[in-house]
């Protein structure tokens, strides 16, 4: 009987240090609204999103969705929650984003998504 005491913990501590990781993963695929997977692709590892010629130069540029397994929490919340881009270089100069606002999740969930980029099985 005392083991049963000893042990159940641990699978409960267990159990929701997964299920966690998987909330993330969960938000990732579907943040109520379009999915983060669609640009930045599986796991965050970051897409070409579309190629396309700019007007002005004529140049043929890419429109690409980055990396985001690396940020820090600072970048990464910014970003999601209120589409500010604090990071200097080459993002700083942007003067329009292709990415939607996700105002309307919470802090956890904000949390939950980068546990999963940072620390899940991808
Ligand atoms: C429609 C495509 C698209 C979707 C959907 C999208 N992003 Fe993005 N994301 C981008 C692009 C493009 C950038 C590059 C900077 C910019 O254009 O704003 C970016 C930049 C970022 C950055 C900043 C990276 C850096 O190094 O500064 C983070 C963090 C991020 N996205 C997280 C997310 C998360 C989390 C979701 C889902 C909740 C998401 N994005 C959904 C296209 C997208």
């Amino acid at each position: 009987m005392k083991l049963i005491f000893l042990i159940l913990p641990i699978f409960l501590l267990a159990e929701s240090f997964i299920s966690n990781l998987e909330y993330g993963e969960m938000l990732y695929n579907n943040p109520r609204g379009i999915s983060c997977a669609k640009c930045h692709g599986k796991g965050g590892k970051g897409k070409l999103i579309a190629t396309y010629v700019d007007d002005k130069t004529g140049e043929k540029e890419k429109l690409i969705a980055p990396n985001i397994t690396k940020v820090s929490y600072e970048i990464f919340y910014n970003k999601v929650k209120y589409s500010k881009v604090l990071k200097k270089g080459k993002f700083k100069t942007l003067n329009y984003s292709a990415m939607p606002k996700y105002g309307y999740l919470v802090d956890d969930e904000i949390k939950s998504i980068y546990n999963y980029l940072h620390k899940g099985k991808k």
